[in-house]
């Protein structure tokens, strides 16, 4: 496949000492060395694409830069011969996106241990509204059965509910047949419900508990997304034999917790480091992805947009009002 010399991509810039995005053409050249170059069809936004695309939390250290964790798309050539021309391909996580020009370019360029063969019964499409989110939230559940928590134990909790790994949590965890009680900000509860959520709770009353040191059992497992005083309150909440699969940040980066859950309820607390996960556990949880598939999920649940709209995006998920899913259509589609 011949290999364009130009791709358009959304380009952050520091310019007066603050990050700004535009949609630029650029050259292929721009791009790093690596094994394998593809066409990226498809991207989806995460909240760290945001922070990158805002240049907060020092998520990527130097610009300009391109934006997009995830990508799928056809492979145009790949030196070291792992993959083949026309081939279909994802890539999540490693330093894609983050200080790598990365999905939201219609061009990548990556090393081939990056990359992953779409499963067949998935499209690139699906494979993105799944993305890096619903790999967090399935690498969440592959741990916490891991840790014994089936459909049998008992309640399930998800908070930060209606975003990308939450909302992603929820789907899959009620494809499994496990009860869920999504917890959210937001007025959701069609949305959540229509995901497979059995009960929805505000995230105040999840989070204004005594100050105890262990509160009464209700969770048997978390999918926990937001941190912070939110993860200390699901942890003292948290059954005995239970565990808690953290991922994010968004309420900072330090827990204040104590150790009686740990020490009188043997819980674990369970850490989700998608972008690093090893290959078999990859491709594993790829093929769970790909065995629920996106056919039960609501019509609304995600968005498709052009580089050109994803600035309002980007505001939306800073903001924490996203809902659901935002897929990138590149435009030579
Ligand atoms: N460790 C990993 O491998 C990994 C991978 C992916 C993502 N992450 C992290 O996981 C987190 C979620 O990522 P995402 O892409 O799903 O983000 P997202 O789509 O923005 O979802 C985050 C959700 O958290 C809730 N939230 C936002 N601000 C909040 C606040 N101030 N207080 C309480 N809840 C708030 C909101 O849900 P409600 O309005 O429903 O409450 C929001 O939709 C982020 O911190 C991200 O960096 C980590």
């Amino acid at each position: 496949m011949s290999i364009p010399g130009t791709f358009k991509a959304l380009f952050a810039e520091e310019l007066d000492r603050e990050v700004q995005v535009s949609v630029k053409e650029l050259p292929a050249s721009a791009l790093p060395e690596g094994d394998v170059m593809i066409k990226v069809h498809y991207s989806s936004l995460n909240y760290k694409d945001a922070l990158s695309a805002a240049g907060r939390n020092r998520v990527t250290k130097n610009y300009p830069h391109i934006p997009g964790i995830d990508a799928s798309g056809i492979v145009l050539e790949d030196t070291s011969g792992a993959y083949q021309s026309g081939q279909k391909v994802i890539v999540t996580g490693y330093d894609l996106g983050t200080n790598t020009f990365g999905g939201f370019g219609g061009l990548v360029r990556v090393p081939k241990e990056w990359v992953v063969s779409l499963p067949e019964s998935l499209s690139l499409k699906e494979a993105m509204i799944f993305g890096t989110a619903g790999f967090t939230a399935m690498y969440g559940i592959e741990r916490l059965k891991r840790e014994l928590i089936t459909p049998g134990s008992g309640q399930v909790l998800v908070t930060g509910a209606t975003g990308g790994v939450g909302s992603l949590a929820v789907y899959f965890l009620s494809k499994m047949g496990y009860e869920i009680v999504a917890s959210t900000r937001k007025e959701a509860s069609d949305f959540l419900k229509g995901l497979g959520a059995s009960k929805i709770i505000s995230s105040d009353e999840l989070m204004n508990v005594s100050g105890a040191p262990l509160l009464s059992r209700k969770w048997s497992g978390t999918i926990e997304t937001v941190g912070g005083k939110l993860l200390d309150s699901v942890l003292r909440q948290t059954q005995s034999k239970g565990a808690v699969a953290c991922c994010g940040n968004i309420l900072g980066m330090n827990l204040n917790t104590n150790v009686l859950p740990f020490i009188l309820r043997g819980i674990s607390l369970l850490g989700i480091d998608s972008a690093f996960c090893e290959r078999t556990m990859r491709e594993h949880i790829w093929q769970q992805m790909a065995y629920v598939g996106t056919e039960d999920l609501p019509r609304e649940f995600y968005k498709l947009v052009t580089l050109e709209e994803l600035t309002d995006e980007i505001d939306l998920i800073l903001n924490g009002n996203q809902m659901g899913r935002v897929i990138v259509q590149h435009s030579f589609l």
